[in-house]
């Protein structure tokens, strides 16, 4: 039987679930498509798991999925085969593995949750555990705050126990969203009952395994991790990919405009005079970065975007938007087609915002 790819290892994005944390972002779109230095969050751990040589690829879809089937088609494009899978309703990541059966089949499989970024890469690790008789090998990473992740208890190098958001204190030893699996992990969720929030729990399909006499490996991640569920998750893991950013420009920078740092322009954008860019920045195509404008260290600013007057830092600035204000924006996100505009000249002050698309906002 012809196979694609490296011999059966196959993998599984996650891009269904509630995406309610991020609200207002989420009420007109798939927090999925949210860019991160400008490339969707989804295609980052889309790149991954092509990066670990798989050539057929599921994706797991809630009702909320625009845009994704748009950009990622049957994958030919990106030379892997996709096949969504949908999941009418958030019932769990252990759910959409589950559902997910018929795709994978015997083969062993990489779980990648859409909605993580991990700086180090998973070829290896791929390598690894086909290699390896484990039945599941997990990701690991130091948290400040375990109650918010799955958490492992390690004694004598072995995991003994795992515990999604535990209450007490039991390690600070977090579950990234990264899982390697075989087939048995099937008959383990298939075991499981619905969670205290109504979720079939991957991590207590993990314990269940464990409990069944499996054999569970783990890494340290060595790089960073983020688990972009939160508004301030995004904007750190925006800082996280611009701080990598390699500078170019293929827009225009006009005599008089100062650019310094790392900063990236793309196709058919144009710094105007007496505009400054600090980096790293990336700006998308088509935008224009007009007259006064001050965008500062770790800013992604999409495409078609105008912004004049304004400073900007820390933040991201949807495809479409217009900011045309005396105003110094940090820490924030600004939806798609959003408006912020003022026709006062007072000064400065620093205003947060996460701004949902289409926005108006007069200040
Ligand atoms: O980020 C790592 C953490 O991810 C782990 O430490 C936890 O053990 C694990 O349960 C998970 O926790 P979250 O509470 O952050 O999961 P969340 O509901 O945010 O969903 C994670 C991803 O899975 C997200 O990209 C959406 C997708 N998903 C989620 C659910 C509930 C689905 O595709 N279907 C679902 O039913």
């Amino acid at each position: 039987m012809l196979r694609l790819g490296r011999l059966g290892l196959k993998g599984l994005l996650l891009a269904g679930g509630h995406g309610t944390r991020l609200r207002p972002l989420t009420y007109t779109g798939n927090k999925h498509m949210l860019p991160i230095a400008n490339k969707p969050m989804l295609m980052y751990g889309f790149d991954q798991l092509r990066a670990a040589g798989i050539r057929e690829i599921g994706v797991v879809l809630g009702p909320l999925h625009e845009g994704i089937r748009e950009s990622m088609g049957d994958g030919s494009k990106f030379g892997v085969s996709i096949r969504y899978i949908s999941q009418p309703d958030p019932l769990g990541i252990a759910h959409g593995v589950l559902i997910s059966e018929d795709f994978v089949g015997e083969d062993p499989f990489i779980v990648h949750l859409g909605d993580n970024l991990l700086k180090e890469s998973i070829p290896s690790l791929a390598k690894d555990f086909e290699k390896s008789k484990a039945d599941a090998t997990v990701l690991l990473s130091r948290v400040r705050d375990p109650s918010r992740f799955g958490v492992v208890q390690i004694n004598h190098g072995k995991i003994v126990k795992l515990v999604e958001k535990p209450k007490e204190y039991i390690s600070d030893l977090a579950l990234a969203g990264v899982y390697f699996f075989r087939s048995t992990i099937f008959d383990a969720i298939r075991r499981l009952k619905p969670s205290w929030r109504n979720e079939l729990e991957i991590t207590e399909a993990i314990q269940n395994l464990l409990d069944a006499g499996g054999t569970i490996t783990f890494h340290e991640i060595t790089g960073w991790w983020k688990d972009t569920g939160r508004p301030e998750d995004i904007l750190e893991a925006n800082q996280l990919v611009l701080s990598d950013l390699k500078p170019s420009t293929r827009g225009k920078v006009e005599e008089g405009a100062s650019v310094a740092g790392s900063v990236a322009i793309g196709e058919g954008s144009v710094v105007r005079k007496g505009a400054t860019l600090r980096g790293p920045v990336v700006v998308g195509e088509d935008s224009e970065i007009g007259l006064n404008a001050y965008i500062g260290p770790y800013t992604s600013v999409g495409s078609r975007v105008r912004i004049t007057r304004a400073e900007i830092e820390n933040s991201i600035v949807l495809d479409g938007a217009v900011i045309d204000c005396h105003e110094r924006i940090v820490d924030s996100i600004i939806g798609k087609d959003s408006k912020i505009v003022s026709n006062g000249n007072h000064k400065p002050s620093g205003r947060r915002f996460v701004v949902g698309e289409s926005t108006f906002v007069s200040l």
